[in-house]
């Protein structure tokens, strides 16, 4: 078998002869790295190549072959070539293996620093967890509001009931219903935020100095929730793909060791993983068995990129051991500080707490969001930001696989929009993140998810604001620096 090779003009006589099938292999790269080619998509077939490029088959079946080897294609049996999904290519992170006991609760320094710097426009945005205002497009939800305060502005100027408007908490009860969760608009109390339905749950089970079951790495603004109570922490061990080791979580029942357990209902920010059906209901069990309440974190749930919506402990669960806590944070309106609090049997002590924490959540932004969520336009924009942010994390993998050292691992989310990358154990990302705000990137280091310290070797990459080439640039600059670090 021969191929065609043209010259390139290039006075190193080694590079002088490029192959045809090289330039192939190199255009078809470029369509996906553009995104041209969507990962997934099918890949052109090799007679439409062929006869576009003039270039004979099997000069396009050798381009295939080099594309295939160097992980941009794939074939698939009976069906040809597809475009990879790239992330594939880079393995998973490890799971860690913290130990089983509680300890306080250490946050690092540099949390303070990455939330002063997280949505500082200077900054290349990798290091905010909430999507960026273009892609937010809520001027809808901003003209609603307008409306709203000129037309009942001083109606609304008051406290709302301890459980909050009646027309929202009817918005939030349909909306849970698809995805199985039975609720009458008098289970759910109105929160300012995913956070304080968090803060008040926990508030409700337990007391400072108890010791509570939480993922690692996890979200680090759970820590400081946690923190300012005074409570402990099992950091449980979890696995990219499957969530919590439910053994470590049975072994830390069977001692006795915790009093409330808080886990991600599905698509866990930072690893993005959501747990197995059976994993979920086998949790439940051994969580009703040891009389151990359940909070659950579901702010990532609507941004699936699967056809289903996961659904969450508290659907499943048939002991009223679940407390949820959603928001539309990241979704709709992070500044709208809107969130929810299903406390079952707990709701009397919960609306106590809320009493002295924010006493009630603005009316106004309540009955705006209300308004937006009854005309159907909440689902449009939820399709919108799914492919979004699918497409966003595709590009981000795939720039990372090129861009950042050998032997890092990112995960592979089905929805959410961050990536936690495990980088070789001897790169330092605390050292990295101030290098990196230098060169005007800020990005999320690992150990700000732990509360002992762990993960220095990781970091987390949101792609809240989509895919441009600020973002491809800065993505680049970090695993430059990575890499430097390394030598
Ligand atoms: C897992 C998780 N829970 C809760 C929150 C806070 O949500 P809210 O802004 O609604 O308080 C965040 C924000 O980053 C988060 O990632």
């Amino acid at each position: 078998m021969s191929f065609e090779a043209r010259p390139t003009g290039d006075s190193d006589s080694r590079l002088a002869t490029r192959f045809r099938y090289e330039e192939l292999a190199d255009f078809i790269a470029g369509l996906v790295e553009s995104g041209t080619l969507p990962a997934g998509s099918r890949a052109p077939s090799l007679r439409e190549i062929s006869a576009q490029h003039r270039a004979s088959l099997n000069t396009v079946v050798q381009a295939y072959k080099v594309l295939e080897d160097r992980g941009v294609l794939e074939v698939r049996p009976r069906s040809g070539y597809y475009v990879a999904r790239m992330s594939a290519a880079l393995p998973l992170p490890a799971p860690p293996r913290p130990p089983l006991h509680p300890t306080k609760v250490a946050v690092s320094g540099l949390m303070l620093q990455l939330l002063e710097n997280a949505s500082n426009e200077a900054y290349v945005p990798l290091g905010c967890a909430i999507p960026s205002a273009r892609i937010l497009a809520s001027s809808k939800l901003d003209r609603i509001l307008a409306r709203t305060a000129r037309v009942k502005g001083s109606l609304l100027n008051t406290y709302s009931p301890p459980r909050g408007e009646l027309p929202l908490r009817m918005e939030i009860a349909r909306r849970a219903m698809r995805f199985g969760q039975a609720l009458s608009p008098d289970a759910i109390a109105v929160t300012c935020g995913c956070t304080e339905a968090l803060a008040l749950a926990l508030d409700a089970v337990t007391e400072p100095g108890d010791a509570v079951a939480i993922e690692s790495p996890t979200y680090f603004g759970l820590l400081q929730v946690l923190r300012m109570r005074g409570l402990r922490v099992v950091e449980l061990p979890t696995d990219a793909e499957t969530g919590v080791v439910v053994n470590a979580l049975r072994e830390v029942l069977v001692a006795g060791r915790v009093r409330a357990c808080v886990l991600a209902s599905s698509f866990q920010n930072p690893m993005g993983f959501t747990m197995s059906l059976e994993n979920r209901r086998e949790v439940l069990r051994l969580l009703a068995t040891h009389r151990v309440p359940l909070i659950e974190d579901d702010v990532y749930g609507d941004i699936h990129f699967g056809k289903e919506r996961p659904i969450p402990f508290s659907a499943l669960d048939r002991h009223d051991n679940t407390i949820y806590c959603g928001s539309f944070s990241k979704t709709l309106a992070p500044g709208y500080r809107i969130g929810w609090v299903v406390p079952g049997r707990h709701m009397a002590r919960v609306l106590e707490s809320k009493l002295a924490s924010t006493l009630a959540t603005p009316v106004l932004a309540q009955t705006a969001l209300a308004e937006f969520l009854s005309n159907g336009d909440y689902d449009r924009h939820l399709r919108r930001l799914r492919r979004q942010f699918a497409d966003t994390l595709e590009r981000m993998s795939r720039t990372i696989g090129q861009a950042f050292p050998p032997g890092t691992t990112v995960t592979r989310p089905e929805g959410n929009f961050v990536l936690w990358l495990e980088l070789p154990k001897t790169v330092d990302t605390r050292a990295l993140f101030v290098q990196a705000l230098k060169k005007g990137v800020c990005f999320a280091p690992g150990v700000v998810f732990s509360a002992s310290g762990r993960y220095a070797h990781c970091m987390r990459l949101s792609g809240g604001y989509g895919w441009d080439a600020r973002i491809e640039k800065g993505l680049r600059t970090l695993g430059a620096l990575a890499a430097e670090a390394l030598r």
